[in-house]
C-alpha cells in the first residue's frame, strides 16, 4: 500500500469514528451566514454541494414598499475544493453598493431552487467614524444537538453584530475534513443558525477549534487548520502579509474591534512563565499595539478566547511577561477606551483587573462563555453610545434563565488615563 493510500484509509477511519458518534452524516447545506459588513457591503457565506449554481437576491428593506434601493443579484464563487469525503463547499460572496444603518432581506437560490431557510436579513453598519448607538451580543463556547434557548434570548435583543470568541466547534483536531464536520453539524442547531443568518458574525477560534485542548503555536497542522477557519467564516482579513494567523480588525462605527489569535503563535501554557513566553508572538504583538496607536476610535475592544485571569492553566495569568508587556504597552502610549473581551471558561461575568493601574485607569475584562455549552448558557451584551459627549458603554450578562446576572456602564471618561 502506498504511503498516501494509508494516510487516506487512516483519516477516513478517523473521520468513520467521529461520524459513528454523531449518529448521523454532515449536512449538505449549511448557512447562510452573514459575515464582515461595513456601511457599504456584506459577506454572504453558504455551504452547498460542489458545482451548485448558487445566486443571492437583496433588497433593502424599504424596496417591499416601493421607495427603497440596493437590490441586485449575483453568482457565488467556490472558494475551496471539497475536503476528505464531503460533497460540498463553502461559498462566498460580497454584497456592494449597500447603504449605512440600513436593513436588507436576501435569499439564496442552490441550483435554481429557492428555499426560505436559505434567507436571511441584516442591518449595516452606521458609517465610518460616526458617533453611533448600537449593541454587540459576545458569546463563545458551542454545542450541537440539544434546544438552544440561549441564542433565542440572544436574537430577543436584537443585536446589531455578533463576535463570538471560540469554541466554536469541538473537533479538537487540525484535520479540515473533521474541522469541516463538526462545524456542520453545529451550524444544523436551528438557533444558532438563526443567529448566524440574520445578524453580522466575527469569530475568533479558541483551543477547541484549532486543535486539541489547550493548544498552542506548536500544534502541527495549524495551517490547515487555518485555511479550515476562513473557508467556514465571513471574517474581513486574517493576519497580515508577513505573519500568518485568524487575527484581524474591524470597525463598526467609531468602536474599532482587535480580534486576537492567542492560538498560532501561543508558547506552550506549561512554559516556564518568564520573559521568553509569548501569548500572541511578537510580530501580532506589535500589530496590535500599533493598530492601537492608530485608532481614532472612541472605544478600542479587544477581543481573545482566553481571560486575563479566570483561566489557572490556560490563559493570560500563567503568561505573566506577556501580560504585562500588554498592560504596560496601553498604559506608556497613554491608549484610552480599552475594553477586553474574552471566553473559555463556560461562565460569563464583569470585572476590573486588578493590575489596573498598569494601564492608567480600570480595565475593563467582559468574560461571555458557554451559551450552549455550560450550566449557566450564558452571554454578553455591550451597549455602545458614542453619540453623547462622553460616550458610554453599558455591559450586561444574560443567562439562559432569561435574568440579567450583571448589568454595568461606564463613561468613556472613566476609562482614559489621566493627563
Ligand atoms: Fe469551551
Amino acid at each position: 500500500m502506498n504511503p498516501s493510500r494509508a494516510v487516506y484509509l487512516a483519516i477516513a477511519c478517523l473521520f468513520m469514528t467521529s461520524s459513528a458518534a454523531w449518529g448521523q452524516e454532515a449536512p449538505e447545506t449549511a448557512g447562510p451566514l452573514v459575515g464582515h459588513t461595513t456601511d457599504s457591503s456584506a459577506v454572504i457565506w453558504m455551504y452547498a454541494p460542489q458545482g451548485s449554481p448558487l445566486e443571492i437576491d437583496w433588497a433593502a428593506e424599504a424596496d417591499a414598499k416601493g421607495k427603497g434601493q440596493g437590490k441586485g443579484k449575483l453568482n457565488f464563487e467556490p472558494v475551496a475544493n471539497p475536503a476528505g469525503d464531503l460533497t460540498g463547499v463553502p461559498y462566498k460572496v460580497t454584497l456592494t453598493d449597500l447603504q449605512p444603518l440600513t436593513t436588507y432581506q436576501y435569499q439564496v437560490k442552490v441550483d435554481g431552487q429557492t428555499d426560505p431557510a436559505y434567507g436571511g436579513s441584516f442591518r449595516t453598519a452606521p458609517a465610518a467614524d460616526q458617533g453611533s448607538q448600537f449593541r454587540l451580543a459576545v458569546t463563545s463556547c458551542m454545542k450541537f444537538g440539544e434546544p438552544q434557548a440561549s441564542w433565542n434570548l440572544l436574537l430577543a435583543e436584537k443585536p446589531d453584530l455578533h463576535v463570538t470568541l471560540g469554541d466554536t466547534q469541538y473537533s479538537d483536531t487540525t484535520n479540515p475534513t473533521i474541522q469541516w464536520k463538526h462545524h456542520l453539524r453545529y451550524r444544523a442547531v436551528p438557533e444558532f443558525s438563526a443567529v448566524l443568518k440574520s445578524t453580522p458574525n466575527y469569530a475568533m477560534w479558541d483551543d477547541h477549534d484549532y486543535g486539541p485542548n489547550n493548544s498552542d503555536g506548536t500544534a502541527k497542522g495549524k495551517e490547515n487548520s487555518l485555511v479550515g477557519w476562513n473557508q467556514f467564516w465571513g471574517n474581513p482579513t486574517a493576519g497580515t502579509a508577513t505573519t500568518p494567523g485568524a487575527f484581524f480588525k474591524f470597525s463598526w462605527g467609531d468602536v474599532d474591534f482587535f480580534m486576537l489569535d492567542g492560538r498560532y503563535h501561543r508558547s506552550p501554557d506549561n512554559a516556564p512563565d518568564d520573559d521568553q513566553k509569548r501569548m500572541l508572538g511578537d510580530a501580532q504583538f506589535e500589530w496590535l499595539i500599533e493598530g492601537l496607536k492608530n485608532s481614532r476610535a472612541k472605544f478600542k475592544v479587544i477581543a481573545s478566547g482566553s481571560t486575563l485571569s479566570d483561566s489557572k492553566n490556560d490563559g493570560w495569568r500563567i503568561y505573566t511577561f506577556a501580560r504585562h508587556r500588554l498592560f504596560d504597552a496601553i498604559g506608556e502610549e497613554n491608549i484610552g477606551g480599552v475594553i477586553y473581551l474574552s471566553g473559555d471558561i463556560h461562565r460569563s461575568l464583569v470585572w476590573t483587573h486588578p493590575e489596573s493601574d498598569r494601564v492608567g485607569y480600570p480595565l475593563i475584562e467582559v468574560v461571555s462563555s458557554g451559551v450552549a455549552n455550560s450550566k449557566t448558557l450564558s452571554f454578553a451584551t455591550v451597549d455602545f453610545d458614542t453619540t453623547a459627549d462622553d460616550p458610554t458603554v453599558q455591559v450586561r450578562i444574560i443567562h439562559g434563565d432569561g435574568k440579567t446576572h450583571a448589568d454595568k456602564t461606564w463613561k468613556l471618561s472613566d476609562l482614559t488615563p489621566d493627563q
